[in-house]
């Protein structure tokens, strides 16, 4: 009998790969995926630690099962990702109802985990084991899918930014093989992807080819019916030339980037363990935009880190200025517990606020006005879904930015020339042109 399986995904990109990877796993035990709890034979709760607010709401959403928990006691409460693995038992101790909790390197015992669960015990496994997870997981089925997937290549970080928990919750730096990776990424365009965003908390720190990222993204680029390569995220200090090269000749590699600074001043740079310089990051801009000069820019910002002064701040507003992202994210500090930064004083919260919240006006200035700069442009777009008004379809520019158009002429899966017509909040307008052969 098959039974039902919901999962909740919170967090990274990184973990929408592992959901699916967990439900295929589950999958081999007779679980199919559900859209609603309701009906739920197990919850999964795939989860991320990076901030407090994040981590806490957790505990709050796993509350809110109770009620299920006590119509239906068979029903299986799992807790996976990063606050599995930082909180481990502490997940139980404070909501005994958890019959699972499996770390972000473990879920490949899943099926196990499910026996055990079926004798009536609870199954809690957080190591870190030395067999690879991939090779353990079952092949995806060969089922249709979107145009669009991810495909983690790497993962861990030995960076030790001093806010970051990464590094305990998903442990040291480890790259896939390339071969296996052109393997599953062949395996993807069979079933109908034509577009792959390579994932790693590191990515362009991926060592599993001679060549490095820029290797496996020209390896890649040799694989008939896949259009479009990214990846995500980036450290500055790992992007090295011939990837930066890549960005200008390979075509199938997109022009976006996501390449984080967090602060724009040095001091600060410093106190977070960044291990590069302002300067450092807008010599690389400029050598990317040599590169590609279409590149949109995509950053993350922390503010209110522990010692963060005004004119610390200022110049994390004058780095923005200076470079010009085209899509950000912005966060204010929170301390991680075991992060070196968390024993450190924090800034007062008015004045965080103060500064997340005039970053943000800046930040979401230059995303507006990146969107503004499309109108009037051909871009290439390839749909992903049906939009919300009837005969529309919307899908992403090579830039990342939403497209929607209104025409009989494409479908789901189809890469077509488009002209933008029109900017809204959160979405360009455009006009067809011509599909792709
Ligand atoms: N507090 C606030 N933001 C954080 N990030 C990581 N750790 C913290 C923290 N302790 C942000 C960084 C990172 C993004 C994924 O989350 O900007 O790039
Ligand atoms: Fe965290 Fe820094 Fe590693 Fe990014 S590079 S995952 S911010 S420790």
């Amino acid at each position: 009998m098959t039974k039902k399986l919901y999962i909740k995904t919170y967090g990274c990109q990184m973990n929408v790969y592992d959901s699916e990877r967990m439900a295929e796993a589950l999958g081999g035990e007779g679980y199919e995926q559900t859209a609603t709890p309701d009906d739920a034979d197990m919850i999964l709760l795939n989860t991320c630690h990076i901030r407090e607010k994040a981590a806490e709401k957790i505990y709050s959403e796993l509350g809110r099962f109770k009620g299920l928990k006590a119509e239906k006691p068979d029903l299986k409460i799992g807790v996976a990702g990063c606050v599995a693995q930082a909180e481990g038992e502490e997940i139980v101790r404070r909501q005994p109802m958890v019959d699972l909790v499996v770390g972000p390197q473990s879920y490949h015992r899943l099926p196990e985990m499910n026996r055990k669960l079926a004798e009536g015990q609870r199954a809690l496994d957080t190591d870190f084991p030395e067999e690879d997870k991939f090779n353990h997981l079952a092949k995806r089925p060969k089922a249709k899918r979107g145009p669009t997937a991810f495909l983690t290549v790497q993962e861990g970080c030995d960076k030790f930014c001093a806010f970051c928990v990464v590094p305990y919750t998903r442990g040291a730096e480890v790259s896939r093989p390339a071969a296996r990776v052109l393997d599953e990424a062949r395996d993807l365009v069979e079933r109908g992807v034509r577009e792959i965003t390579l994932l790693g908390q590191n990515v362009n720190a991926y060592n599993g080819h001679d060549g490095g990222l820029a290797g496996l993204i020209w390896d890649l680029d040799k694989v008939d019916g896949l259009e479009r390569i990214r990846f995500t995220t980036s450290h500055p200090n790992d992007m090295d030339d011939a990837l930066i090269e890549a960005h200008g000749t390979c075509e199938k590699l997109m022009p976006y980037l996501h390449l984080p600074v967090q602060s724009g001043s040095d001091r600060i740079l410093k106190a977070m363990n960044r291990k590069h310089t302002r300067d450092a990051y807008f010599v690389l801009i400029e050598k990317l935009r040599d590169a590609r000069p279409d590149l949109l820019l995509s950053g993350d910002f922390i503010v209110g880190f522990p010692g963060e002064t005004d004119a610390d701040f200022e110049d994390t507003m004058d780095l923005v200025r200076t470079v010009g992202y085209g899509q950000s994210y912005s966060f204010k500090y929170s301390a991680r517990p075991g992060t070196p930064a968390a024993e450190k004083d924090p800034v007062a919260a008015e004045v965080a606020n103060d500064r997340l919240y005039r970053l943000q006006a800046l930040l979401s200035d230059q995303q507006r006005a990146a969107q503004d700069a499309m109108v009037g442009r051909e871009v290439r777009v390839l749909f992903e879904k049906p939009g919300r008004q009837d005969g529309q379809m919307v899908g992403k520019s090579e830039y990342l930015h939403a497209v929607h158009v209104t025409s009989d002429a494409v479908q789901v899966g189809d890469i077509a020339q488009v002209r933008i017509a029109e900017s809204s909040t959160n979405s360009l307008a455009g006009e067809f042109i011509s599909v792709d052969a």
